[in-house]
């Protein structure tokens, strides 16, 4: 099987998984009556890794490398255009080894000159490859894509994980753009956040379980299916923020990511912005740029309109909020020694230090 016919594979398994309940539904907000602010004090505007971001969510890397790859990739740009909605690109390995692919790709940033563009590589590119990819998309920063899972169980994939760490510091010395390490749906470790600090990458998007699930769909494209029972591996997006450690790059989420309201979970718990791959694949699949620009525009308001219930006025201080957090997500904490008692108190604790300067 060809490279590109993988493509396709994926965006059919892809499209077909849909997550219902995942650890999202372990993250509750504390209502707050009195808390809500005015619509009009409310921005959705931040500066991340030096880029000044529109919206506080991006499409996630998903695909490029066939024709009909191609044509999602530009119905998912005209969408990004259309909104300011950052994107990235599925990896570009395909169009690396064969360039008369690279248009599939090229049209993202073709179909969206002015919005922000990530090129996405798997971590044992070389450097010259990295370089490639960025100036293929002229992109803003670039994704790299850790999937040892994933390749476990994919029929054709690699068995050689051992230089990866090595070959991260190559790709990261070769670009001038930010480089974002990411999973595929299986999480980042708080060891594994750690590590990729000290290696130099400006971000890392913990991309966990709960959304798209990359062992089922490698399972399904087996003979025998026989890796079925690895099912469920890995950290959700959830767990991997509430584990991060204070040193882990600048933090994005994703991984099962399927309304507004995750969104705004994911940046209470201290994802800067969160990536949404599966949900936003069926909308354009179903109905392409015309259908996603609707869908992605009412994310937008509702991103808006829940901040400003929660009294947020920027983006970056829904870490502020008061989250409890219940069910197999809490097992989880309780087991890597995580307070959410303290999360779940966090304007207590403004509230104690307002009141403790007034008695001053
Ligand atoms: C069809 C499809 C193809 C994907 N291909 C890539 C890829 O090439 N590179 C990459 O870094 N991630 C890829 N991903 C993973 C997503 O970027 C994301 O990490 C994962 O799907 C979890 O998010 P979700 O639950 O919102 O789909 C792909 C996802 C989908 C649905």
């Amino acid at each position: 099987m060809s490279a590109s016919e993988r493509k396709d594979d994926h965006v059919r398994l892809a499209a077909s998984q849909q997550a219902t309940t995942n650890a999202f539904d372990d993250v509750a907000f504390l209502h707050h009556a009195l808390a809500g602010i005015d619509a009009d004090a409310v921005t959705l505007e931040s500066e991340i890794l030096g880029l000044s971001w529109p919206v506080p969510f991006y499409i996630n890397a998903m695909t490029g490398g066939s024709a009909h790859t191609g044509e999602i990739n530009r119905a998912l740009a005209i969408a990004a255009r259309e909104t300011g909605v950052p994107l990235a690109s599925g990896s570009m390995s395909v169009g690396l080894d064969d360039p008369s692919a690279l248009p599939t790709f090229r049209v993202l940033r073709d179909e969206n000159p002015d919005g922000i563009v990530f090129a996405n590589i798997g971590i044992e590119r070389s450097a010259d490859d990295a370089r490639r990819a960025v100036a293929g998309l002229d992109a803003d920063a670039l994704q790299v894509h850790v999937n040892s899972l994933q390749e476990t169980v994919m029929p054709e994939g690699s068995r050689s994980f051992g230089h990866w760490a090595e070959s991260l510091e190559r790709i990261i010395a070769a670009v001038d753009v930010p480089v974002i390490v990411k999973e595929v749906g299986f999480g980042l470790s708080s060891r594994t956040l750690s590590r990729l600090a000290a290696a130099g990458a400006a971000g890392a998007d913990v991309s966990g379980r709960g959304g798209t699930d990359f062992i089922r769909i490698e399972n399904a494209r087996r003979s025998g299916g026989d890796y079925d029972y690895l099912t469920g591996w890995g950290q959700s997006a959830v767990a991997c923020l509430l584990d991060a450690p204070a040193d882990a790059p600048t933090l994005f989420a994703s991984g099962g990511v399927r309304t507004p309201l995750d969104v705004v979970r994911a940046l209470a718990l201290g994802a800067r912005a969160v990536g949404v791959s599966g949900s936003f694949l069926r909308i354009v699949l179903e109905g392409g740029a015309e259908a996603l620009v609707p869908v992605l525009r009412q994310w937008i308001a509702h991103i808006r309109a829940l901040q400003t219930a929660l009294g947020v006025a920027s983006v970056d201080r829904f870490v502020d909020t008061d989250l409890i957090i219940t069910g197999e997500t809490a097992e989880f904490c309780r087991a890597r020694g995580i307070d959410i008692t303290a999360i779940a108190r966090r304007t207590d604790a403004a509230g104690a230090a307002e009141r403790s300067r007034n008695v001053r």
